[in-house]
């Protein structure tokens, strides 16, 4: 089996820990028997700058035909504040369908958790996050700009189809997990929108009688989650509160250096990123930890119904993170990227004989 792979670097440490996950997940590959070819795309601040061009559909065109997209980050400080955002991740996220973006949340080691007293099992919940609608659109405009009048629209739009097929998603998900239980996230006691999200998820939810079902306005559900994480098994929510509550997510599992994500329309071309940023400050320093598109390739490797080599760099993760062989998540390991992922390959590889034995 070989697998069509585009590999967009980006910007500031993207390229330095795509560079690692693609070393640990060539890896895995070799020991499971399947080959991977890359494609790689330039696009990025640099290449904005250089060439003045964001992401040309051509490229959306090639890369729909192959399986999966490996994103490093995006974002430079040089350029004007969302423009390559909106076009690279926006325009791969929206053009493409992307429409789960699907993000789990769990403490790999009890140590990591800036939580008293939580443990492994009391926080292993991903979210569902709608990935296509909501603010993020960007309808809207200014009117009267750069006067003191000056009035900024931006509207929210939730579809009936946006909204089921997230949540039939996130039922499917619940289903297969064994605490089958699914949290609604939302504001609709102030969003009158909402009551749409609402109103779909009671309907999906008869189909589900399995599956025990709960609902939390986005407020309360930040201050379960750090107060009881245990509480949430899978949670499904709008585009806004998924983009917040999967960063307060991150840093209950230990910070950005592990937190990934996975941008999915299932049967079609889907996306792996870290959930952390270009962090341009520690940009070609070989510090940035990988781990987070490590656990980002892991979750490719899931899509592409890969389960021994994905299964096999879950318990590399692990491993690593119990056993403080990577010692914290941050550019602070002492670690450099490159060791990292030197480290997360030798593990994967011998990871990969225990699974498969
Ligand atoms: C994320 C990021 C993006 C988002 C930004 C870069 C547009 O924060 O993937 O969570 O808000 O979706
Ligand atoms: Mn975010």
């Amino acid at each position: 089996m070989t697998y069509d792979i585009a590999v967009i670097p980006g910007d500031g440490i993207g390229p330095e820990v795509v560079r690692e996950a693609v070393k640990v997940l060539d890896a895995v590959a070799e020991r499971a028997g399947f080959t991977l070819r890359y494609h790689r795309y330039p696009h990025g601040a640099d290449h904005y700058l250089k060439t003045g061009e964001l992401f040309p559909d051509s490229v959306l065109d090639e890369i729909r035909g192959m399986r999966a997209v490996l994103l490093g980050a995006i974002g430079d400080p040089r350029i004007e504040v969302g423009l390559l955002e909106r076009a690279i991740i926006g325009g791969l996220r929206w053009k493409l369908d992307m429409y789960v973006n699907l993000r789990p949340i769990r403490l790999y080691a009890e140590h990591l958790c800036p939580l008293k007293g939580k443990r492994p099992a009391d926080l292993d919940l991903v979210v569902v996050r709608e990935n296509t609608e909501d603010l993020y659109v960007g309808l809207g405009g200014f009117f009267k700009q750069g006067t003191p009048d000056e009035v900024a629209l931006g509207d929210m739009i939730v579809t009936r189809k946006g909204c089921e097929r997230a949540i039939r998603y996130a039922f499917e998900l619940a289903r297969r997990r064994p605490r089958r239980k699914l949290h609604l996230v939302d504001k609709a006691n102030a969003i009158r929108a909402h009551d749409l999200w609402r109103r779909t998820f009671a309907e999906v939810a008869r189909e589900y009688p399995d599956v025990a079902t709960d609902a939390a306005y986005i407020d309360a559900a930040c201050m379960w989650l750090v107060k009881n994480p245990e509480w949430f098994d899978v949670v499904v929510t709008t585009n806004v509160f998924g983009d917040i509550l999967t960063d307060l997510g991150a840093i209950l599992q230990g910070g950005m250096g592990i937190a990934a994500s996975g941008n999915i329309h299932p049967g079609r071309v889907s996306m792996f990123e870290p959930v952390h940023g270009s962090a341009p400050k520690y940009a070609g320093k070989n510090v940035a930890n990988p781990l987070a598109t490590i656990a980002a390739v892991q979750l490719m490797l899931d899509f592409l119904g890969e389960a021994q080599a994905a299964a096999a760099l879950e318990g590399a993760i692990r491993r690593a993170l119990v056993e403080r062989q990577v010692p914290s998540l941050g550019a602070d390991s002492g670690l450099s990227t490159s060791a990292i992922g030197d480290l997360m390959a030798q593990l994967a590889a011998s990871s990969f004989e225990t699974v498969a034995r």
